[in-house]
């Protein structure tokens, strides 16, 4: 290792204990995810995958939601901008324009072949938010990468990017060219996390019945925040769990050694 790319590990590793990610539930899908709202972005990120098989599967279930004022969003599933899987969107006239790009250096990515993205039924772009939930396949494994380095129950440093103000050259065209973003984030993905039961119900565009009650930490609505008595359980939120928010339903109270903090108006959760 040089002693730059020493460095930016170190930031990378920095970036990934200081954030990680915890489950959140789409109320519109009853999707249920391992993701991460970052407040002063104000993106929500998850990923959630199939169970545990031999042969491990290839796919995943993303959800990204952020501003419909930014002109674009962007998540890295390796982590960094180079060698990575990069998945690109914005809006174009109510549409959601998904992408997937690669590249080896930090230049304009190209786009990228293989990996197969269907946009499910519960994604929005309206005034306020663009919500892309996709399904990926043939996306565990990219040139020069891969998910958990090979292991699904490993641990997977996720990136995200936004450019506030500059939109994309042309918004109609998937393969636009695009000027630097303005702000990136990481969280740490526990891989030995996201892999739920429900994946194949969730791919056929609805929740399983087993699924847990809807809730929301996905900010599609701008009405004020519930008052405390629509709380509808009485137990407490685990750590780093969910505990408020718009259209949040669930536990508003946290285990001993937490408090709920707000991290913006539609997400609040439990930290020590
Ligand atoms: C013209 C387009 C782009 C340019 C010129 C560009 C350039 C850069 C530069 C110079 C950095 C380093 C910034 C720093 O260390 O302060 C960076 C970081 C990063 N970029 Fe980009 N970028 C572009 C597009 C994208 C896209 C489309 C994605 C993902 C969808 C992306 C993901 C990242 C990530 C995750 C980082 C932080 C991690 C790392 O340094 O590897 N970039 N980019």
């Amino acid at each position: 290792m040089t002693f730059s790319q020493i460095i930016g590990f170190l930031a990378l590793a920095g970036a990934a204990l200081a954030q990680t990610a915890s489950q959140f539930c789409d109320s519109s899908s009853g999707i249920c995810f391992q993701g991460y709202t970052d407040p002063t972005m104000n993106m929500t990120v998850g990923f959630v995958f199939p169970p545990v098989t031999t042969p491990p599967s290839d796919e995943y279930i993303v959800q990204i939601v952020a501003p419909a004022s930014y002109g674009w969003t962007g998540v890295s599933a390796g982590g960094t901008m180079a060698n990575s899987l990069l998945f690109t969107l914005w809006p174009y006239n109510d549409q959601i324009i998904l992408g997937t790009r690669w590249t080896s250096d930090y230049v304009l990515p190209d786009p990228y072949t293989g990996p197969k993205i269907t946009l499910l039924p519960d994604s929005t772009a309206n005034s306020t938010h663009i919500k892309a939930t996709f399904r990926c396949q043939n996306c565990t494994v990219w040139q020069d990468g891969s998910m958990g380095s090979g292991d699904l129950t490993a641990f997977q440093l996720i990136a995200y990017v936004a450019s506030y103000t500059t939109k994309v050259a042309d918004p109609s065209d998937v393969d636009s060219s695009m000027q630097e973003h303005d702000a990136f984030n990481f969280f740490g993905l526990d891989l030995s996390t996201v892999h739920d039961d429900n994946y194949s119900s969730y791919i056929s565009g609805g929740a399983a019945p087993s699924a847990p009650a809807p809730t929301s930490s996905s900010p599609t609505s701008t009405s004020a925040p519930p008052s405390t008595t629509s709380s509808a359980s009485g137990a407490s939120q685990t750590a780093f769990g969910q505990c408020g928010g718009t259209g949040w339903t669930g536990p508003i109270t946290c285990a001993s050694g937490y408090t709920c903090t707000k991290l913006n108006d539609y997400y609040s959760q439990c930290t020590p």
